[in-house]
């Protein structure tokens, strides 16, 4: 295969044949089993013991490349030395300051409003997505004294309850009771199995007109606000098409509702700039962040803008561990990384490489339906051939266990659980990105 330019090679630390799981994985995950509720989504059976930088290593000593980022959590890496450092200097003077103010905390509020769009100018920080996504909902009705919440089928922002209702995917809410009232879901523009059987290139504004009629058939009139993420995640990694996300938000403010944007985990480099909103100009009102944002260490944000979140006064909102002195340093240890070693950059060369091999590939087998995604975050659809498109869950399972017994750790999702996700670290080099390319490969030919 073509290759371009490669970096020297370094030892070959990864390929070949292992058993998934090794002895030592395969008695603990029993022991595991008994004793911790497995409510979690099923990955493929290797105990993870230490990680650096892209490279996962197990309890039996195998190693893996990671195309997991722990869920798109690790943009920094594994173990980077520099946020490792940060947060053992934080835990080592400060572990916990609850509402009090830090100087890193401090730090982190400055720095997220100098690198957000201007008029966001205010953060405020929380622990996990769902917290963040929980904060906007609650700012949102406040703000505009109404309570009804647009959001869209496939939809995932986390599994407290608000967002758990607000969500367009069984699995946050099914047999869990009713949602919050106020809750309107829309369709979403899932191209690749497009509800109205269009194609994206000549559909024009079919899915916002489909989203209107609806809206203005479940409404009361009491419509706050419009939340979305700017790709889907949980649902498959679907990507709406150029311009559907500006017409929203469009759509949202000519009715004097809050645009929310759910980037917990789109942001901090992901798909090639730093806040998915940049691709196409977005300004919302409110913006949810987590996950890479702490790379490994529980932390999330809403960035607003102050006369929105003004309406929420004090002692109103707040969270035990949000802003605490070791997410905070963590955070800022983040930032310089990402800032210092072209993160963002990275993400978006070393995407187009792996979206042009993975393009190649998918010539050569019939079950990748589709590859989609931009930057370092990618699904890949596995279907029974690529005529029917029939969701393949049994073969993306299948290529979930080669792949790890080959050396290369990856994740399922999607509303038919068969699309395997494509989000490495953003640290990733051209080397390993080839590396664990070609584990890839050879799995994807051989099914
Ligand atoms: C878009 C989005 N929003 C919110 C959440 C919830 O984040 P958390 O699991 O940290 O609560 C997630 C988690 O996957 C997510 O992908």
């Amino acid at each position: 295969m073509a290759r371009g330019k490669l970096q020297a090679r370094p030892a070959d630390p990864v390929r070949g044949l292992r058993q998934v799981p090794g002895p030592r994985g395969k008695a603990l995950l029993e022991e595991w089993r008994q004793y911790e509720a497995q409510t979690m989504t099923p990955q493929a059976p290797v105990v993870w013991d230490r990680a650096r930088g892209m490279v996962v290593t197990d309890v039996d000593g195998n190693r893996y490349y990671d195309w997991t980022s722990g869920v798109l959590v690790t943009n920094v890496g594994h173990g980077h030395p520099r946020h490792v450092q940060a947060i053992q200097e934080a835990v080592a003077t400060l572990m916990s300051s609850y509402d009090f103010a830090t100087p890193a905390r401090i730090a982190l509020a400055r720095q997220m409003v100098e690198i957000t769009p201007p008029h966001l100018d205010r953060a405020f920080f929380l622990t996990t997505g769902s917290e963040a996504v929980e904060a906007a909902l609650r700012v949102a009705k406040r703000y505009t004294g109404n309570w009804e919440i647009v959001s869209f089928y496939g939809g995932f922002h986390g599994r407290t309850w608000g967002a758990a209702s607000v969500a367009g995917l069984a699995g946050p809410k099914k047999h869990f009771g009713p949602p919050v009232p106020g809750t309107i879901q829309a369709p979403f523009p899932y191209c690749y199995r497009c509800p109205l059987k269009l194609r994206p290139e000549t559909c024009g504004t079919a899915c916002l007109e489909l989203m209107d009629s609806q809206v203005n058939a479940s409404s009361t009139g009491r419509l706050a606000a419009t939340i979305i993420e700017p790709y889907q995640g949980a649902a498959g990694f679907i990507f709406p098409p150029d311009g559907y996300l500006k017409a929203l938000e469009q759509w949202t403010r000519e009715r004097g509702m809050i645009f929310i944007l759910d980037e917990v985990q789109s942001s901090f480099g992901r798909t090639g700039k730093m806040f998915a909103l940049e691709w196409e100009d977005l300004t919302p009102q409110l913006l949810c962040l987590g996950k890479g944002i702490g790379s490994g260490i529980p932390t999330s944000a809403l960035m607003a803008e102050s006369a929105v979140i003004a309406t929420v006064g004090p002692g109103e909102m707040s969270s035990t561990c949000g802003g605490n002195p070791v997410s905070s340093a963590a955070a800022l240890a983040v930032l310089e990384i990402i800032r210092d070693e072209g993160l963002v950059e990275n993400a978006r060369r070393i995407g187009s490489i792996l979206k042009a091999r993975l393009l190649q590939v998918q010539e050569k087998c019939r079950h990748l339906g589709d590859v989609r995604g931009r930057g370092l975050v990618m699904g890949l659809e596995i279907v029974r051939d690529r005529k029917s498109k029939e969701p393949a869950a049994d073969l993306t399972r299948r290529v979930i266990q080669r792949s790890a017994e080959n050396g290369l750790l990856i994740g399922a999702v999607g509303i038919f659980g068969n699309v395997i996700r494509v989000a490495p670290p953003l640290v990733i080099s051209e080397n390993e990105a080839h590396e664990s390319m070609d584990i890839m490969e050879s799995v994807l030919v051989s099914l």
